[in-house]
Parts: structure tokens; sequence; C-alpha cells
């Protein structure tokens, strides 16, 4: 059976017909084709799908999507933004990924990115073991652990700055 559904995606709101057991995940990249969000175990195991739920971690692949109706979800597509020429910037998180090198296959680092956007969002200097206990829980097949973490270190650096610069 399906049922109407009303949801904000990265800002932007949807008023959907969605099957009752359509899985937030599914409802992401089937209808809204917002394929950032991975899934890799279906079962709430690897953490490669999580999304932000009115700003909290969540792996979507473990809630129903008529569950979310008035909720905001942010994907990973959503921590970038337009800046005023027009050009796309990254989150401190994605900024800090790539230029870390924490990035192989990239299958799970949508989801490493996302938690470790939802870390930087609750404390402002989060240290290695803040960052550990952040992403526990979140698989890597490539095993990419300590560049990953290294990654994270080097983007509460780039959110300290950024911050700064704001208050400048
Ligand atoms: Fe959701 Fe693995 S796909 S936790
Ligand atoms: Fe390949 Fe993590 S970078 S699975």
């Amino acid at each position: 059976m399906s049922m109407k559904l009303n949801i904000v995606v990265n800002g932007r709101k949807y008023t959907l017909e969605v099957d009752e057991e359509e899985t937030l995940l599914g409802l992401l990249r089937n209808h809204l084709h917002l394929m950032g969000t991975k899934e890799g175990c279906g079962n709430g195991e690897c953490g490669a799908c999580t999304v932000l739920v009115d700003g909290e971690p969540m792996r979507s692949c473990l809630i129903l999507a008529v569950e979310m109706e008035g909720r905001k979800i942010t994907t990973v597509e959503g921590l970038s933004r337009i800046d005023s020429e027009g050009k796309v910037e990254l989150s401190p998180v994605q900024k800090a990924f790539i230029e870390s090198g924490a990035v192989q296959c990239g299958f799970c680092i949508p989801g490493f990115v996302v938690a470790g956007e939802a870390l930087l969002s609750r404390k402002e200097r989060p240290d290695e073991r803040d960052i550990i206990e952040a992403f526990s829980g979140h698989l890597c097949r490539c095993t990419g652990y300590r560049a990953i973490i290294d990654g994270m270190k080097r983007a509460v650096e780039i959110s300290r700055i950024e911050s700064e610069i704001k208050h400048c």
C-alpha cells in the first residue's frame, strides 16, 4: 500500500507517494536519485547509508520512509553549498578527506562524511577519541581507517580556521 509523505531533503520540500515498506535509503536513491547515500549491508551494520535526520546521524536502511513525515533529511549531497560566485563549496570534512587522501574506492566515504559533519556540529574541537567513537560501526572495506581518522582531524582544523575567518 502506498502512503503520502511530506519530507524535506537537502532543504527542498517534497510530497511523495511511497510504498509503506520503502526504506528511507530506497526513497533517497530510487525516488529522489540521490546516489551519494550507499547501500552496503542493508541491515544497519556498515554505516554506508548514514544520513542526517533533523541533524542526527542515522542509518537510512533501517528507517521506513513513511516514518519520516515532516522530518528534515540531509544527505552527503546536501553538505556542500553553492557560493556567491556559483562555485561548489565543499564542507570541511569533504575538503579534508580529499586533501588527506582519505578516499580509496569511496564507497564507505559518504557515511563517514555525514557522521563527521554531525560530530563537528555537536562538538567544536573533537579529539581522536571522539572521532573514533563517532566513526564506530562504520566499515571501510578498503581498510583505510588511519587515513580516515587523520582526514577527520584535518577537518577539525579546517572547521576551526573557517569559523575564525567568519568571525573576523
Ligand atoms: Fe545501512 Fe549498511 S547499508 S548500515
Ligand atoms: Fe573503499 Fe572505504 S574507501 S570501502
